[in-house]
């Protein structure tokens, strides 16, 4: 099977291509990333010489080029996880968002129509639903629950969706669409909560906590939920839409904390700053059909995983600090100038 992956240089992206050119040797997978500045070949570093797998630099939204690599390429399954992702640039700047996450995926879908793809796969968010009072820990999110964005970001994911679902409905394309919560894990980009505080604490920086860090979300390792999406597109049902998340939930003040505790650092390192417009109070996935109906669970606990992912930041402190120094920008250059005619 060939499949096409988009935003493979991000971080859910880049881990599910980890995972799936191991899981499936016999598989061909194609990672097709613009390599915004959220986009990072060092994070494909483990793969990049691997028989099943290769790299294209391209925009999921422009429409020839899409039309034309479509054509070329003959794929089984597109997973499209390319997107604007951060909720504060689409607060300082929406055009990109839709731009990326609304009109790309409406190339994507046109193009899956066009070359008989057998499965397009969209990467969602548990945003979509907007959130839940946080007097309210008895309600959940499910893929009932209807659509009611708070942020550019998410009015524009929930837009994606929408043509996702009519694309379905109209044209009978065979789709599937995750909407999962807030994921960790190793190469995220330090702009995201967890990998924001453990950087800047190394360095004794000020943390930056929103508001009071009263604001609950439900954090899902990104393995988990790498294993989720494969099931989908492998085992879920067209038209159909899954919510991905394992109860772990966390207000941000205690997320914080854990990462201060776990590094030694003082909690005088916290301060408190204006709060994001329109912060989204509490994010919480009911997960009950990913359970009973592609019997998915997830691996990790918080607990566990957050500290796998300290260690892993420890670790691997050349990955974030290239990110840092703005040299992660430099690898696309340095690794492919030999081998593309153009780029
Ligand atoms: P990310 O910002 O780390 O990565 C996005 C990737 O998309 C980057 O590699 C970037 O270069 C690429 N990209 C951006 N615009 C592109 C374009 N026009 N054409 C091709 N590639 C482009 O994002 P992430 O956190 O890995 O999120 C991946 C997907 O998962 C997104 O669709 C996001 O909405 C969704 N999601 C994220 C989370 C989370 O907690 N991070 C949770 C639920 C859903
Ligand atoms: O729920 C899924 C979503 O999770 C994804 O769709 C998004 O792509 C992803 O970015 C994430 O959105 P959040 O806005 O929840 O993530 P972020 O890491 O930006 O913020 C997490 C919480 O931490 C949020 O309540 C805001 C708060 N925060 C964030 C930053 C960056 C702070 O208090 N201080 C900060 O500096």
């Amino acid at each position: 099977m060939k499949l096409l992956v988009t935003g493979g240089a991000g971080f859910i992206g880049g881990n599910f291509v980890h995972y799936m050119v191991e899981k499936y040797p016999e598989d061909e997978i194609i990672n097709l990333d613009l390599l915004t500045y959220a986009g990072n070949l060092e994070t494909l570093k483990p793969v990049e010489d691997k028989a099943n797998y290769r790299f294209i630099r391209g925009d999921i939204a422009d429409r020839s080029f899409i039309m034309n690599l479509f054509e070329t390429e003959k794929f089984d399954i597109v997973i499209n996880f390319a997107a604007e992702s951060h909720v504060d640039r689409s607060i300082a700047d929406p055009g990109i968002f839709v731009q990326t996450n609304v009109m790309g995926t409406v190339v994507l879908l046109d193009a899956c129509r066009t070359y008989g793809v057998k499965r397009f796969h969209q990467v969602s968010t548990d945003e979509v639903y907007g959130d839940l009072p946080l007097d309210r820990p008895d309600l959940f999110f499910t893929e009932e629950t209807p659509l009611h964005t708070s942020s550019p970001y998410s009015s524009s994911k929930a837009s994606a969706d929408l043509f996702v679902m009519a694309y379905y409905r109209t044209y009978g394309l065979p789709v599937t669409i995750s909407r999962c919560s807030n994921n960790y894990g190793p190469y995220q980009f330090p702009e995201k909560l967890i990998p924001l505080m453990i950087s800047r604490a190394l360095a004794d920086e000020k943390l930056p906590v929103y508001g009071k860090g009263e604001n609950v979300r439900d954090w899902l390792h990104v393995l988990d939920h790498c294993i989720a999406i494969d099931l989908i597109v492998r085992k879920g049902k067209e038209g159909e839409t899954y919510n991905i998340g394992g109860h772990n939930e966390r207000t941000n003040l205690e997320v914080v904390k854990t990462i201060l505790q776990a590094l030694g650092k003082p909690e005088s390192l916290i301060e408190y700053v204006a709060d994001r417009p329109g912060h989204d109070r509490r994010y919480a996935i009911d997960p009950k059909k990913m359970e009973t109906e592609l019997g998915w669970k997830p691996i990790y606990t918080f607990d566990t995983g957050i500290v796998e992912t300290i260690e892993w930041y420890l670790n691997n402190q050349e990955w974030w600090q290239h990110i840092l120094s703005g040299e992660y920008q430099n690898y696309f250059d340095n690794m492919y100038a030999n081998r593309l005619k153009q780029s």
